[in-house]
């Protein structure tokens, strides 16, 4: 399998890193626009490969997308990244420029790609290589909920002080600071109900702490996060390479499910060779469905600001 990542930022690295540590795929290509940024950076990788025992071949490129050329999936990570006090929402004047001519380029030279977006704001990124690339829906999928699934169980297993690996939960919605749906009522410690071990108020803080996870991380490290995004897309590009069918919450261009319809938003999917192979309906309690319509709303109001 060959894949393309595209920014050799932070986010960038850490995708070409974790992608290649798990040896799933055979080629890992990084193109970045500053010269020679993408080549250090994997050269700088190839040189953990016989310490972290891996075979994949890392590669970097000055945006020459003739280098991506039949890629199986590209991941899109370029674009800036939010500063302390920033909203992801106010990247979207730069970043919508720099994912529409990525995209564009990237179709170019691998017309069968599936292309995971990762540049804020996320969703409406999503939507924009949607209405701009035609692609089929399946082959477009955005990357938040997975790391806030991820975040959402760190705080969970924080809460219960409990191994992470007993902990369950799945975060939809927006990938936003106001927009995410932990899903609490869902949620689980060993298959029981989170609930049965923490209260009402805790969880709500668990949910606070999980929506403006990202945001924390900003302001403690002047950027965005980086290694936890890179192990987010690396678990969603294994699903694809090994058609493993695993459920991982995504943005997906919905048509009626979930009551939505024309727009990009975190739900349950299933990812296998395909890209999404399918949109997990699940039943959501009320206050659920009504967190999910109001997160919908702040996702088109971003969009309004496209210009497309
Ligand atoms: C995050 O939440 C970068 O949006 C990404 O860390």
């Amino acid at each position: 399998m060959k894949v393309t990542v595209v920014g050799a930022g932070a986010v960038g690295a850490s995708c070409a890193e974790y992608i290649a540590i798990k040896n799933f795929a055979s080629e890992v290509v990084v193109l970045d626009i500053k010269e020679g940024f993408a080549e250090g950076k994997a050269m700088d990788l190839m040189q953990t490969a016989s310490l972290n025992g891996f075979d994949t071949k890392i590669t970097g490129v000055t945006n020459d997308y003739s280098k991506t050329a039949g890629s199986d999936v590209a991941i899109i990570t370029s674009g800036i990244p939010r500063k302390p006090g920033m909203t992801r929402e106010e990247l979207i004047g730069i970043n919508a420029g720099i994912v529409k001519t990525v995209s564009s380029n990237l179709l170019e030279h691998s017309p069968n790609v599936i292309l995971i977006v990762v540049s804020n704001p996320m969703d409406t990124m999503t939507y924009l290589v949607h209405k701009t690339t035609g692609l089929p829906k399946n082959r477009i999928i955005g990357m938040g909920g997975a790391l806030d699934s991820a975040r959402f169980k760190y705080r969970l297993a924080e809460a219960l002080e409990a191994p992470i690996s007993d902990v369950d939960g799945m975060v939809i919605g927006g990938h936003s600071d106001t927009g995410m749906v932990p899903l609490t009522a869902h949620a689980t410690r060993n298959s029981i109900k989170v609930s049965e071990f923490l209260s009402e108020e805790r969880l709500a803080q668990v949910s606070e702490d999980t929506k403006v996870g990202g945001a924390t991380l900003t302001k403690l490290l002047g950027t965005s996060a980086w290694y936890a995004p890179g192990a987010a897309v690396s678990s969603m590009v294994q699903a694809i390479a090994c058609d493993q069918k695993k459920m991982f919450p995504c943005s997906a261009f919905l048509e009626g499910e979930y009551g939505l319809n024309d727009i990009c938003i975190g739900v349950p999917v299933l990812l296998g060779k395909n890209g999404i192979e399918k949109i997990v309906k699940i039943d959501l309690a009320e206050a659920e469905k009504a967190k999910m319509k109001e997160s919908a709303e702040g996702v088109r109001k971003t969009n309004s600001l496209l210009t497309l």
